[in-house]
């Protein structure tokens, strides 16, 4: 792209400084409300939340979940000030969530149902206020819907009656319950919205086989062993299992006589991409296995084109883990549906040379390539099903490259370049390094990004390394570069999203000594937003969150005068009585809620121009 085109976008507010503020902080000239706090009653009969941790599991059934991620704004009618608002809420902090956190197994039962509806995604109505501004309000309609670790889901794809995915509960391997750990998001060019399971190995625990005996569908993603005191939140450590076995298949451990006798194969139906139409509050979730099964942080489409197969992205956010790519069999029309596009195509997996250029790498059991590597690394696989159930495998058999933790991806409208931020990887050894994660002990992340080429070929360059010291720069082009400065300097680059103008929104993700500023590559204040031209490569900070929280998720509405952001775990990993935010009550005792903002210009215009 030519610099300084004249299309393109421009930030044109002025940078904010870091901040150590336990509060928003925005450019002069905007304004902020809180929307949606974790505890907000959406559904049912709407209960109140209570403010000392005593809401019930039922209760949190009904009320918005907690730990907000990625999220989109469905207009209603084409509005710009009325729509449904669908929200990530990727996992729970015990100390928040709990009046009184269990400090010993087997925990009370009601403490893992509020645990698991307290998952999940929440489809919320929202209108802007009376009052106007930032101010808007949920409103009490036929559209509000939780959807949670308990709901009902099909499997879709070719992995769908696999015997990997057969349980007790389905012993036909067609139906689920759940979904967990949803992290970032997609929208889908039909209109439906996509959430993505990303660390769902750490709610399972196999209590009767060592790592050297488990399946490679858990080994392979790091799944708990009997060698583990438990999984993360040992839902199947309870003092009274919940029925239908939805406490129970938390022990993935085999018993019996087989798959259909026990829940060995439930983590199995973990780890994909969900569709949920939020026009439709009675439709059964419906998980897409033909985009394999990894730790999906997110999935972001290109721009469809009738006539051609639709392509879209999503990154295994783990450390040395890969990207991939889809491409349809069905060629894009208007009207098309999630059936038609999602359920057949090939996976790709990509390649990133030292030079430059890149290749995608097709993980398909009838690819001949794909066969004779399989059988070099003398790894089988029974069916394409298999293939995509044990995707991490088979992205290891054709030669990926391993990346830096890759999170969100997001198109330049404009260029239909590929952005995709690394958000960090300190395992990374001196001789680990490659020119697509060119540091060793890579704390402050960076983003990558390509152009698709002919056949399965890409070009790819980096476009900003975090960091400060001299370490941060930005390389807009190959005759620009520049040092990141007071304005911009930033690390753990994590969400990302292309506003329609072009301009690119980076949130970051810091944690423990990087967050407390004792990190030797600098002191980068809380977590924050910032917006990038792609072109010119001027960066320019507009949002600072509250202590501990994760700045994630955001969206504007069609006209972008109003933009919603999702602020995740204020207080970070708070101890009880200690909570080290009060966001949003900002009264120096309630605990911490991730919630969404609503930030507008009090001008009224448009955001971020
Ligand atoms: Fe849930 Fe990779 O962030
Ligand atoms: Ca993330
Ligand atoms: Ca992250
Ligand atoms: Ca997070």
């Amino acid at each position: 792209a030519a610099t300084g085109s004249a299309d393109a976008p421009r930030a044109g507010f002025n940078a904010i400084p870091t901040s150590r503020a336990d509060t928003v902080t925005l450019p002069e000239g905007y304004q902020w409300a809180p929307l949606i706090p974790w505890g907000t009653p959406i559904t049912g009969s709407y209960p109140d939340y209570r403010s000392d941790g005593t809401n019930s599991g039922e209760e949190a059934l009904q009320q918005i979940g907690s730990n907000h991620d990625g999220m989109h704004y469905f207009p209603l009618n084409d509005s710009s000030e009325h729509g449904l608002l669908v929200v990530n809420h990727e996992y729970i902090d015990q100390q928040v969530l709990h009046a009184n956190p269990a400090t010993s197994l087997p925990l009370p039962q009601d403490h893992v149902l509020k645990e698991m509806a307290s998952h999940g995604v929440s489809v919320v109505e929202v209108q802007r206020a009376a009052a106007g501004g930032s101010h808007w309000e949920v409103v009490r309609g036929a559209y509000n819907r939780r959807v949670t670790a308990l709901t009902e889901m099909e499997m879709t794809g070719p992995a769908r009656g696999h015997d990997k995915l057969k349980t007790v509960y389905s012993p036909d391997g067609t139906r689920t319950r759940g979904t967990i750990n949803n992290c970032s998001h997609g929208f889908t060019p039909w209109g439906t919205y996509l959430t993505c399971e990303e660390n769902f190995r750490g709610y399972f625990h196999n209590t009767a086989q060592s790592a050297e005996s488990q399946p490679r569908e858990q080994s392979r993603y790091g799944i708990a062993d009997a060698g583990d005191a438990g999984s993360w939140y040992n839902w199947d450590k309870i003092d009274s299992h919940l029925p239908r076995g939805m406490s129970e298949r938390f022990d993935v451990s085999p018993s019996g006589d087989g798959a259909n006798a026990d829940y060995r194969n439930e983590c199995n139906n973990f780890g994909w991409i969900v569709e949920i139409d939020p026009f439709d509050p009675n439709s059964m979730p419906k998980k897409r296995t033909a985009l394999g099964r990894f730790a999906h942080e997110g999935i972001v489409f290109a721009q469809p084109k009738v006539g051609e197969p639709v392509v879209f992205y999503s990154g295994d956010d783990a450390r040395f883990e890969y990207i991939y790519k889809f491409v349809s069999k069905a060629l894009y029309r208007e009207g098309i549906s999630g059936d038609e596009v999602m359920n057949e195509g090939t996976l790709y997996v990509a390649k990133f040379n030292d030079d430059g250029s890149g290749e995608w790498l097709a993980l398909d059991i009838n690819d001949a390539t794909f066969q004779t590597k399989a059988s070099a690394a003398n790894v089988s696989f029974s069916n394409q099903g298999d293939v995509l159930i044990n995707a991490r495998t088979a992205a290891d058999v054709v030669g990926a490259t391993p990346m830096d933790r890759p999170e969100w991806g997001a198109v330049c409208p404009r260029t239909g370049m590929v952005y995709f931020t690394l958000t960090n990887n300190t395992r990374r050894e001196d001789e680990q390094t490659d020119a697509p994660n060119p540091r060793a002990n890579n704390s402050t992340g960076h983003i990558i990004r390509w152009s698709e080429g002919s056949g399965s070929s890409f070009s790819w360059d980096i476009f900003l390394l975090g960091g400060q010291n001299g370490d941060g720069k930005v390389l807009p082009n190959t005759a620009q570069e520049a040092a990141l400065d007071d304005g911009n300097l930033l690390s753990c680059p994590d969400g990302l999203w292309f506003d329609d103008s072009g301009l690119m929104w980076i949130q970051t993700d810091m944690s423990g000594s990087m967050l407390a500023g004792s990190n030797a590559a600098g002191d980068f204040g809380n977590n924050q937003m910032l917006a990038a031209e792609p072109d010119t490569g001027v960066i320019k900070r507009f949002l600072t969150g509250p202590n501990n929280c994760e700045v994630t998720g955001v969206v504007t509405t069609p006209d972008r005068r109003t933009m919603f952001v999702n602020l995740q775990h204020p207080g970070g990993d708070s101890e009880p009585g200690a909570f080290t935010s009060h966001f949003p009550a900002n009264d120096g005792f309630s605990r911490p809620r991730s919630t969404t903002v609503v930030i507008t210009r009090k001008d009224g215009g448009i955001i971020g121009s």
